[in-house]
Parts: structure tokens; sequence; C-alpha cells
């Protein structure tokens, strides 16, 4: 069998070093053809530890090749992997228009038997619309399955997490479409959960909202931890060596961001609404998560008094280390608040730029933090980016106007802090 990968955003572009690293021959297609200009060349177009390394190795020893040619890629392969963007509709649903497209392309240069595979994070039921929307556009009737087989890869961890999954999920209607995908990850030996299509679109998202609820919970319990003198970071200790509970995803913070947890909370908010159900915990986790920058925000606001022409130095934009993605990233809400209450806005981040928008022209992107915090009145950390933590912050400390630091994601030594002359607060970390 050869494989091909429709869509090379983050999971088409590890889903095809996956597979050339188990021993297939991939091709990556995608409309994009500067990107695929670049993934020929072995360099890929965002930032992800290790994964350059990979793509780079597998095109140089021909197992991975790339292309914009629709039909001659669609025609010369048998197994094809859907892996397109799903971003959020306005109204919080999933906007399938490039699952669709891809599905009515694969239907268009149809030549025989194909199995369609969805790896994007799609609404229950998309298995169906993609069936529909293949046989719509075939022009001659041509036998097909078409199966689900979510991702689970983390951004920043993505090679770690594709090359050893902690699980694969593979929903098939039928037992040829089961038998392939079972083959092409023979050399994986995690447990396989052989189910619907259905039952594997819901299990992507589950998970997700799930972890998203984790989170929002920490991040309410930190707000009752800062009024009852506990530390929210010890709880979550205690609480995670319990096996039901366990140790990750209960780092309160400034709340989630990415291309994931926002939106796939929403569309499962969504969807069920659709179908009558409200998912009331899910709702409050949403709304936990909205303003859980502007918890942190007051903390600076009550310590300065106002904001106007103060020096804010903010450390960390990606919405999360070892990425260059903001999408969702608190640290852009926390900005553009800043800007509105007239703010001067010293930002660095170690990779990630902010967005070519006018409602930030005015803030001072700086290459360093030592430059972002010259003259601060307080520091408000954002991402947890390590190099923050090994900054000899007693030496940086004569550098601000005030040695104020608010600790969005519980990153320093609250003690350790105040013990070399900060005013300093975290989430739910103060004691
Ligand atoms: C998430 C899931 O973890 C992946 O399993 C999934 O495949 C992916 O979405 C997806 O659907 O494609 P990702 O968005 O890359 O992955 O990032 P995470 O590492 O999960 O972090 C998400 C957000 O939660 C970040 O903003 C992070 O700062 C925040 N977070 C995470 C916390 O605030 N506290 C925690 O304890 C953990």
């Amino acid at each position: 069998m050869n494989i091909l990968i429709i869509g090379t955003g983050y999971v088409g572009a590890t889903t095809a070093m996956v597979f050339a690293e188990s021993g297939w021959q991939v091709t990556g297609l995608d409309i994009d053809a500067n990107k695929i200009e670049r993934l020929r060349q072995g360099q890929l177009h965002f930032h992800e530890p290790g994964l350059e390394q990979l793509i780079d190795k597998h095109v140089r020893s021909g197992r991975l090749l790339f292309t914009t040619d629709q039909e001659t890629a669609i025609t010369g392969h048998d197994v094809i992997f859907i892996c397109v963007g799903t971003p959020s509709r306005p109204d919080g649903n999933a906007d399938l228009r490039y699952i669709q497209q891809a599905a009515e392309d694969i239907g268009q240069w149809m030549n025989g038997y194909k199995l369609v595979v969805t790896k994007s994070t799609v609404p229950v039921g998309t298995q169906e619309q993609v069936t529909a929307w293949i046989q719509a556009a075939q022009r001659q009737p041509h036998p097909f399955d078409a199966a689900s087989n979510p991702e689970f890869l983390r951004e920043g961890k993505a090679v770690e997490d594709a090359l050893r999954p902690d699980r694969i999920i593979i929903g098939a209607d039928s037992p040829k479409a089961t038998e392939q995908l079972l083959m092409l990850y023979q050399s994986f030996h995690c447990p396989k959960i052989l189910t619907t299509p259905r039952t594997a679109e819901l299990i992507k998202y589950a998970s997700n909202a799930f972890l998203a609820t984790k989170i929002s919970y920490m991040n309410e319990l930190a707000k009752l931890c800062d009024e009852s003198k506990v530390n929210v970071n010890e709880v979550a200790r205690g609480m995670g060596l319990d096996p039901r509970i366990g140790p990750s995803f209960l780092q309160a913070g400034l709340g989630y961001g990415g291309s994931c947890f926002p939106k796939d909370v929403s569309e499962l908010v969504m969807s069920a609404r659709e179908q009558g159900v409200q998912l009331r915990i899910l709702e409050q986790v949403m709304e936990v998560n909205r303003s859980q920058y502007a918890y942190l925000l007051d903390k600076a606001r009550s310590r300065l008094g106002d904001f106007a022409n103060k020096n804010i130095a903010i450390l960390g934009l990606a919405f999360k280390p070892d990425t260059d993605d903001i999408r969702e990233a608190p640290a852009l809400r926390m900005i553009y608040d800043l800007l509105l209450e007239q703010a001067n806005v010293r930002l660095f981040d170690p990779i990630a730029a902010l967005p070519a928008h006018s409602s930030f022209d005015t803030v001072k992107v700086c290459t360093s933090a030592e430059e972002a915090i010259q003259g601060a009145d307080a520091v408000i950390l954002c991402t947890e980016w390590t190099a923050f933590g090994q900054l000899d912050w007693e030496k940086l400390k004569g550098q601000l106007r005030q040695p104020n630091f608010f600790d969005g994601r519980n990153m320093m030594d609250a003690r350790a802090m105040r013990g070399i002359g900060f005013y300093y607060q975290g989430i739910g970390n103060d004691y």
C-alpha cells in the first residue's frame, strides 16, 4: 500500500513522517504551492521540534514525496488520509468545507478502490457525510471505504506523540478497511480500539473536552486557593497521585489556548445543542477559560492602580512553549486589554510573532526578555518558556522601574521571587 496525505499542516506533515518512518511510501498533497516547495526541500513551514529533521531524512531517501497535482496523487494511491483543517465557524460549529473539498476531489479522480481515512478532528457523523460527498462527486461508480482515525498529537510534542501514541482509534464499518488500517499500524504496539466511525469521532472530541475540563477545574480551584491561603500546585500534586485522577493537565494558569481545545469544546457543545442535549459542564468550562486571563490582569491592575502609561513587559506570546502558534493564545487577549487601558506594552517571545493587525501596532516587540523588562512597572509571564525560568531574576530586578511580577503560568517559585525582592503574584500559588 502507498499512502496519500491530503493537507500538510501539523497533523498531515506529522502523519506523513510517521508512515514514512514505519517504512511506507508516502505522498503529501496540498493546494499551497509554497508549502509543498519547502517540504520538497525537507523544510517545514511551522515550528515543531524534531519534525523537520525526520521529514528531511525521508525526502532524501525518496520515501516521502510532496505534490500539488491532485489528479496524479489521487489516481496513484489506494489509501488516502484527509488531514485538512476544520476551523470553527462564527456560530461555534465546525467548518467542514475543506473536508468536503478533499472528499469531492477524491470522488472526482477516483479510478478504483480507495480507503479514505479522516484524521482531522470532525463532528460525529462526518464519516457519513464524507461518504456522501465522495459518491456525489464520482464520475463513475468505484468501490471505496471511509473510515475515521483521529489524531491525538500535541503541538510541540508532535514527533514523540505520533511515533509513540498511547492508543490508536480505528473507526470503520467494513472489515476490509479495519484490516488495512491495522496493517498500516502493524509496527505500533499500543492498544488499538476497533469501533464505529461515529464512536471514533466522539472519542476525539470527548478526550479534548475532558482535558479542557481538568484545566478549567484547576483554574477555578486556584481562585479558591488564593482566598483560602492554599497553594494550588500542592493541591494538584496531592490530587494527581490518585491514579483515578492522574497528575497531568492539573496546571492552573491563564487557561487553555491553541487550535484545538477552544475550537473542539465549542464544536462539541454546539453539535450537542443541535441534537437537543445541553452540555452544561462544558459550557462552564468555556466560560471559565474565557475569563481566566482577566483574573491575573485584575491582580496587576490592583497593584499598579491603573495601566495608563505604565510599562508592561509581556513574556511569552505562544499559547504554550515549544511552538510558534498564537491561535487563541491568552497573551493576545491580555495585550489587547492592556493597550485599551493605555499601557505601554513591551513583548518578547523566543519564536512566536504578533499577527499583522493594526490593534497591535503600538506594541514594542523586543529581541530578548532582558530588553522587554527594561523600565517595566510589571512583568506578566504568559508562556512558560524554559528560558524564562533560567534568567537571573535577582540581577534583572534592578532593570525594572518597579519589581512587580505576575506569573500567568505559576512558573516561578513564589517564595524565591519574594525573597529577592519582587512583589510576586501567580494564580493560586501565593502560599
Ligand atoms: C491538544 C491535545 O492535548 C492533543 O491530545 C490533541 O491531539 C490536540 O489538542 C488536537 O486536538 O489536535 P495541543 O492543543 O497541542 O494538544 O496542546 P496541549 O499541550 O494539550 O495544551 C493545550 C492548552 O492547555 C495550552 O494552552 C496549555 O497551556 C494549556 N494547559 C495544559 C494548561 O493550562 N494546564 C495544563 O495542565 C495543561
